[in-house]
């Protein structure tokens, strides 16, 4: 049977084919560790449990819910907004959920490209940045983020002809894959670039609750005239253990906002009213300290894997934000693939690749921090005798 000539343009999902190799080694006996998947090992905190069996057990939560979303879960947005970033948001016309950052970022391609139109994109970045355009018949333009420019775009390389195609700018900070939190400056000339080529910022913030020593992420809408130009996706998944629960919202230009319920409303029907009381919970002041306790735990692992690789003879700088550790790939390898294939023959570890997240990834690879302490150790003894 033959998909369709988009489908066929991407790649298949990095970590569907990740998944399909652990299964297949884990069907054959072997013990694999997987430090692929950032997918949180601890269980969504139990107050956000609690919320969420109220909510089920609540009849009003059974229908079809609006896309819109529940008063309850927009306001929790809002004030959330207001007490952790200093950002005002008005819940009726400037938040709206999202069933996860993932759908939200697809089909902001679907809202607001037609065929020819770009979509910049962080490169090494989350693939939907590139697999969205590519899908909804635009393309992705990629602007690489390199260690010597502390992983910031440079605007300036982006030659005339792409800006004046490009319609959605993507990135991320804290970022994903390479750790790094947002360069001084970037948010504003972000603004700046968008206001000069009428370009929608699209600035996914699925990691500022995740940090360490003592760094507290902003969010892209606290950026004077952010509003104006730009939306933040803020996904509960990653700082509140919820990935399997699709809860995330979109914040900021109302214009843009608007737009995108458009598109929804003809594409699926929301997010679980119960997801949204339980996302309602999550955001909660009584909750933060569950967060700290969670990023200590993280900041512990990270650098644990620091001190491995530093004595594997590979130094990072230990990132302040994300789940994640970038490091460079030994000397001796062809491609981040070859030492990611290396490592789970004969480790048995399984480690991303940094070119799968884009051609400026290559040369480094990824270790995921969502593996219980004594698994993670084990993985990076194992890593080390290799
Ligand atoms: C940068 C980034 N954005 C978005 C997502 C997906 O978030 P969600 O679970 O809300 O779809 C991830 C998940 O890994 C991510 O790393």
């Amino acid at each position: 049977m033959r998909p369709s000539k988009r489908l066929e343009k991407i790649p298949p999902y990095l970590f569907a084919e990740l998944e399909r190799k652990i299964a297949a080694k884990r069907a054959a006996g072997v013990d694999v560790i997987s430090l692929g998947i950032g997918d949180p090992d601890t269980p969504t905190y139990s107050p956000i449990v609690t919320a969420a069996q109220a909510a089920v057990a609540d009849p009003s939560t059974h229908t079809y819910p609006t896309n819109r979303g529940r008063e309850e879960f927009r306001t929790a947005v809002a004030g959330f907004y207001r007490r952790r970033f200093g950002v005002e948001l008005d819940p009726d016309t400037e938040v709206m959920p999202a069933i996860g950052a993932k759908e939200c970022i697809f089909n902001l391609n679907l809202a607001f490209l037609d065929p020819g139109d770009i979509a910049l994109a962080a490169d090494p970045g989350y693939p939907v940045y590139t697999g969205g355009p590519l899908l909804t018949g635009g393309e992705p333009f990629l602007m690489p983020l390199l260690p010597e420019r502390g992983f910031a775009p440079d605007f300036d390389a982006i030659p005339a002809t792409v800006l004046d195609r490009a319609r959605l700018l993507f990135f991320n900070y804290p970022n994903n894959p390479t750790g790094a939190i947002v360069p001084d400056g970037l948010f504003d000339a972000a603004v700046e670039l968008a206001r000069t080529h009428d370009i929608l910022v699209v600035h996914d913030n699925a990691y500022s609750e995740t940090t360490y020593d003592g760094y507290v992420a902003p969010s892209f809408l606290a950026t004077p005239g952010a509003k104006d130009v730009g939306v933040e996706v803020f996904s509960l998944s990653k700082a509140y253990n919820m990935t399997g629960w699709r809860c995330a919202a979109i914040v900021g230009n109302a214009e843009a906002i608007e737009h995108y319920w458009r598109l929804k409303s003809n594409i699926d029907s929301g997010l679980f009213e119960a997801v949204q009381l339980a996302g309602a919970a999550a955001l909660q002041p009584a909750l933060d300290a569950d967060v700290r306790a969670m990023n200590a735990v993280y900041q512990r692992r990270r650098d644990a894997v620091c001190d491995a690789l530093s004595q594997a003879g590979v130094h990072v700088t230990p990132p302040k934000g994300s789940i994640y550790v970038w490091a460079p790939i030994p000397p001796g390898f062809e491609s981040a693939a070859a030492y990611c294939e290396h490592v789970l023959e004969h480790a048995a570890v399984v480690i991303s690749p940094g070119g799968a997240y884009g051609q400026s990834g290559e040369g480094f690879f990824r270790i995921s921090l969502t593996t219980p302490d004594d698994r993670l150790l084990e993985a990076l003894e194992r890593i080390r005798r290799l």
